[in-house]
């Protein structure tokens, strides 16, 4: 049994996938353990309050440092025993503290095919630049921004007249279907880190 964390900062659609996954039998042996947001509002939180997960509200303005916030968070993710810490529209940085202490085993949804439009807003960069082609990640989280080793990705077209909503709708679609496949294979150990290269055992 694989113990996962998801931290959340809003909507919490990500995050709904990945436990109508677990509920559906899509992903089996794993469970969702704790709930962390930096937003006592945040809808995600709510959804899991609902289902009476463990959820924790922990609030940024009560810690003197980032390391001093992460070190909460670790300490409550230390005793549930967490195997995975899933990001899930989760809009804070890490600390090195954090990525140390769970390295590899931290992924993150990134709304574009990184290493393109990192950051906020990834969805409008890719529109303001023009491309035909973006999509979304799936990636383990290392110490700098939307940059670690890439599980998983899906291409979505980019229409004329597309707006920025219209983009991350579809986007969001595939992110839907990637983070839970992606979560799937980490449970089931088929995936191995080497350096950057995610190698995924499909036997
Ligand atoms: C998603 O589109 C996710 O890819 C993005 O935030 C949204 C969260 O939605 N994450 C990032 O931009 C991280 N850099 P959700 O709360 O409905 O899952």
């Amino acid at each position: 049994m694989k113990n996962i964390a998801v931290l959340l900062s809003g909507r919490g659609s990500n995050f709904k996938a990945i436990y109508n996954s677990i509920e559906a039998g899509y992903i089996v042996n794993a469970r969702i353990k704790a709930v962390v947001s930096n937003k006592a509002e945040a809808p995600g939180l709510q959804f899991a309050k609902d289902r009476c997960l463990s959820s924790y509200f922990v609030n940024p303005s009560e810690f003197e440092s980032r390391t001093a916030y992460d070190t909460e968070i670790i300490d409550i993710l230390k005793s549930k025993g967490i195997d995975l810490v899933c990001l899930a529209g989760y809009m804070r940085l890490l600390s090195a503290k954090f990525v140390d202490t769970f390295k590899n085993r931290i992924m993150n949804i990134h709304p574009s095919l990184l290493p393109a439009f990192p950051g906020l807003n990834a969805q409008k960069q890719a529109l303001e630049y023009g491309v035909k082609i973006s999509g979304c990640t799936v990636h383990f989280v290392d110490k700098e921004l939307d940059h670690g080793p890439i599980i998983l990705q899906k291409a979505v077209e980019i229409k004329g007249n597309d707006t920025v909503k219209d983009v991350s709708e579809r986007i969001l679609i595939e992110e839907h279907k990637i983070y839970p496949e992606a979560v799937r294979l980490f449970v089931e150990n088929r995936l191995t880190v080497n350096n950057r290269k995610v190698s995924i055992d499909y036997s």
